[in-house]
């Protein structure tokens, strides 16, 4: 038979169609067994694929015509047991190979296709990375490498049989173990590899090419031997001891936390420079964006180093939970990731400073799960409806459904979390299962009815809880009435009562925990169960006034309007047991005075000065019992970001950046003699190492500076500017260079310079060198932006470049984004026109940033609402971009 050739990519003139939860029906075919020949060419990869099929008993005795997945893909033969198939016997479209009539009983299926790696700009299914071939299967990328039945809950062994020029590709890799190996004629080679585990196909993966070898090894706790590889671009052999150490430290932990090990005899991770997300969990065969692998004192800051460790740690937990119990359906994605991302979490809170860790995890979800939950996003953590399954590996399924974990954890307690985690992997080990099945776990372990607790699964939007104390000084006693309402989303205007456990604790005026004498049952262990829409708590025997200290360590995921004084927050946030809450009294103090501060700047107001406030951050500098990571977290004023989503309307991002220039000046100054000595102290004598406490310094360091540039930016230039100069690790240059960058100051332009010329042949660090341009609060930073896009380091196909450079300007700079003039916007909308073409999920996820337009003032709306009406209106735009702009323009 002769090739078929797939059309070109189908134009999207009518709205892609909508794939529902409720429509879900079991495969009508399972594969058992996967083998894969791949002959490796730039341009034209030969794949055979053979596939031992059998009909689904559980789909019923019809199991009729077997539909395969395919894209982008070349059909040169289809062979059903041995038998070549006929132009009638199956149909091919752009999407899909149809074989009509298929035995009932099993058989095999041999199809011969080829692909266009060299061609891949999208970066899903196998492509080549500055001359390394690497797959990325996830969510639907298995299909471009054949045709396949590329669904989650369809799981088979697969054996890989990889074939390339042994000059271009040295090594040779898949998941599972290494088999055989050898050399063929013509100057290729080949390996065979086998994954004894059942997977679905988007836990597929291959590399080859020249690669240097990092090895390790780790003894399990049962005392098998696994082989340790890390691979990466040759020369950079040196910058992978942290990935390794923590890639270590990580399968202790799993270990010894979980009980779970290491189930291969090789484990595998590759870092390649163009990925479209952090990583992928490819079964014992991880495939990283080099970002999140590389790093030496002199190029990796502690923030860096710190995503390695968690995002390795990740990936590598993901073996069980994702891997050896997977999903059954992409609607289910938040029960791998939500529970891998609380297992990462609870990781580095056991191996790191806990505190600071919950802080950095809660401010993530305030600065970007938030918004989305309150804007046009906003979605379940389990969606039940998607047009692009990509575009929904999202902070809410990922940081609000670890947050549903860590709640459930605490509502049933960390033994009964424990046994259901045990009961879920012994009983789903091998399978495709869905939320309420590990619910179920969960239930079967507590004997704890979970039913209304599903709630926060299927139900968008944070919800807010109002809370009003009395105390009756005579009688002793307190009252507690809390209410909860989550405001409506859209598709879901009606919403139910969830259950909120919110730990507390009554606080006097010592600063210690009163006892809890409850007039109302359950309230004495220290949770406020709120389950109903309203709902009231008193406590007795009091004989002085609390305060109280509410949903501490952050125990679930709402916002929380308490009735507490100025007085009181002051109070907490220098008297608080719960460490969290010192902060988030902080906070909270912080963000009242910054809104109040940000609407007098739109009135056109004075400004006045905070002398309390800045006198309790002075006094928490003193306090010895503070680490100086929390130290340096309490003197971080709230971000724009979650400034501008508690305000929630009429936003005018200039007035918010002024109020918190205002307030961060007036403690520069105030602060001034006590800031100067945490910053000398902060400068971590001897080498470099990225432990909590020297690291924790670093920050307390990187916080005073901050403040002492708000207070006096020429003094603070100067400084910024020798720490630059004098820097020994990345960490100290670079947080000079983010004081410097957000300075209109010559410094400005002479650090940056000068960082370009020691960054310019390290691509990571152009990265940063990028990205610091595009952080500057000017109206001529969209200018600046768009010139950058011209530079010979700049490039749409490298989804790095574009995250750096204007991922930050969109997301991280909201002065710049919103400026009144609205060339932000149009940026913004010209990027994702010309990206949309090359990776449509790259720029279906910068999209992202329009998300709370709808919060802007008119003017800046309506400039907003022109680009993102452009987008919408341009002709052949991704499925990707299609779905998130039409979400946002609504
Ligand atoms: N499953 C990956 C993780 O969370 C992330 C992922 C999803 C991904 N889709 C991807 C990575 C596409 C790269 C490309 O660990
Ligand atoms: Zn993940």
């Amino acid at each position: 038979m002769s090739p078929v050739h797939p059309r070109e990519a189908a134009t999207h003139t009518e709205t892609p169609p909508v794939v529902r939860l409720a429509d879900y029906e079991p495969p009508r075919y399972l594969v058992e067994r996967v083998s894969l020949g791949i002959s490796l060419h730039p341009r034209e990869t030969r794949v055979h694929s053979r596939l031992d099929i059998r009909p689904n008993p559980a789909a019923g005795p019809e199991a009729g015509p077997l539909a395969l997945d395919g894209e982008r893909l070349v059909l040169h033969a289809v062979t059903l047991d041995g038998q070549p198939l006929g132009p009638g016997q199956y149909s091919l479209t752009d999407e899909r190979l149809v074989i009509h009539e298929p035995p009932s009983r099993p058989f095999t299926l041999e199809i011969e296709t080829s692909c266009d790696p060299d061609a891949n700009t999208e970066l899903s299914g196998l492509y080549r990375s500055n001359g390394v071939y690497c797959t990325q299967c996830e969510a639907e990328g298995f299909r471009r490498i054949t045709y396949y039945i590329d669904r989650p809950d369809v799981l088979a062994t697969f054996t890989t049989r990889i074939e390339a020029a042994a000059a271009d590709a040295p090594v040779l890799l898949s998941n599972g173990n290494p088999v055989e190996a050898g050399a063929l004629d013509d100057g290729r080679h080949y390996a065979v590899w086998h994954d004894p585990f059942p997977k679905p196909s988007y836990l597929f993966a291959l590399v080859a090419g020249d690669l240097a070898q990092v090895e390790d090894r780790f003894i399990t706790a049962s005392g098998r031997e696994v082989s340790l590889r890390i691979y990466v671009e040759p020369g950079k052999e040196d910058r992978c001891g942290w990935a390794m150490d923590s890639l270590k430290r990580a399968m202790r932990w799993d270990e010894e936390a979980f009980g779970r090990e290491y189930d291969l005899d090789v484990f595998m991770i590759v870092a390649v420079p163009d990925f479209n997300m952090g990583a992928m969990e490819n079964k014992g065969l991880n495939v990283f964006n080099d970002k999140y692998i590389l790093a030496r004192p002199d190029t990796a800051t502690d923030a860096d180093y710190a995503h390695i460790e968690s995002i390795i740690a990740h990936e590598y937990f993901h073996n069980w939970t994702g891997n050896r119990v997977t999903c059954r359906d992409w609607f289910q994605l938040c029960l791998k990731e939500g529970l891998t991302v609380f297992r990462d979490q609870e990781f580095t809170i056991a191996t790191r400073s806990g505190t600071a860790k919950r802080i950095a995890d809660v401010r993530l979800l305030r600065n970007q799960q938030f918004p989305e939950d309150a804007g046009p996003l906003a979605h379940p953590v389990r969606p039940s409806q998607y047009m692009e399954i990509n575009n929904f590996y999202t902070a809410t399924v990922y940081e609000k459904g670890a947050e549903i974990v860590r709640m459930m954890r605490n509502l049933i307690g960390a033994d009964a979390f424990r046994r259901g985690m045990d009961l879920y992997f012994d009983r789903h080990d091998g399978q495709a299962a869905t939320v309420e099945q590990f619910l179920a776990c969960m239930e079967e372990a507590s004997g704890r009815n979970l039913q209304q607790f599903m709630t926060w699964y299927e139900q968008a939007g944070t919800p807010h809880v109002t809370i009003a104390t009395r105390f009756e000084p005579a009688a002793g006693r307190l009252s507690i009435q809390a209410a909860q309402v989550t405001p409506p989303t859209p598709g879901q205007g009606d919403k139910q009562p969830l259950l909120i456990p919110l730990a507390f604790g009554l606080v006097g005026a010592g600063g210690r925990d009163l006892p809890l004498q409850g007039a109302t049952a359950g309230a004495e262990a220290g949770v406020l169960e709120l389950a109903e829409p309203q709902q009231s708590w008193t406590f007795k025997g009091l004989d002085e006034r609390p305060v109280l200290s509410v949903n501490r360590g952050f125990s679930a995921p709402v916002r929380v309007k308490t009735d507490l004084s100025d007085a009181d927050w002051l109070f907490l946030m220098g008297h608080d047991p719960d460490e969290f809450n010192r902060w988030e009294a902080g906070q909270i103090y912080a963000k009242r005075l910054l809104i109040a501060l940000a609407q007098a700047c739109i009135e056109g107001r004075r400004l006045w000065d905070a002398p309390d406030y800045a006198e309790a951050l002075r006094r928490s500098l003193r306090d010895q019992s503070l680490t100086p990571a929390l130290q340096a977290e309490l003197l971080t004023l709230p971000s724009e970001a979650d400034l501008a989503s508690e305000i929630g309307r009429n936003v005018e991002p200039v007035a918010i950046h002024a109020a918190r220039q205002h307030l961060g000046g007036f403690i520069g100054r105030t602060l001034g003699e006590d800031l100067r000595e945490a910053y000398e102290q902060g400068d971590v004598p001897g080498p470099y190492s990225p432990d909590p406490d020297s690291a924790g310094r670093r920050s307390l360091r990187a916080a005073a500076l901050t403040l002492l540039a708000a207070g006096d930016p020429a003094s603070g230039a100067a400084l910024a500017l020798g720490q630059f100069e004098a820097g020994r690790n990345m960490t100290e240059i670079f947080s000079a260079l983010a004081v410097l960058a957000r300075l209109d100051r010559p410094e400005r332009e002479h650090a940056l310079a000068a960082f370009y010329d020691r960054a310019a042949d390290d691509h990571l660090l152009v990265d940063k060198w990028l990205s610091l341009h595009a952080l500057g609060p000017f109206p001529s930073t969209p200018h600046r932006v768009r010139a950058l896009m011209d530079h010979s380091a700049f490039s749409l196909r490298k989804p790095n470049k574009v995250r750096a450079l204007i991922g930050t300007f969109a997301g991280s700079n909201p002065v710049a984004f919103n400026d009144r003039s609205g060339e932000g916007y149009q940026l913004l909308a010209d990027v994702l026109l010309a990206l949309d073409p090359i990776n449509p999920q790259v720029a279906a996820r910068l999209a992202g940033n329009f998300k709370s337009w709808r919060m802007l003032e008119p003017q800046r709306q309506a400039l907003a609402g022109r680009e993102i009406a452009r987008v919408q209106a341009a002709p052949a735009l991704s499925r990707d971009l299609t779905e998130i702009i039409s979400m946002i323009a609504k």
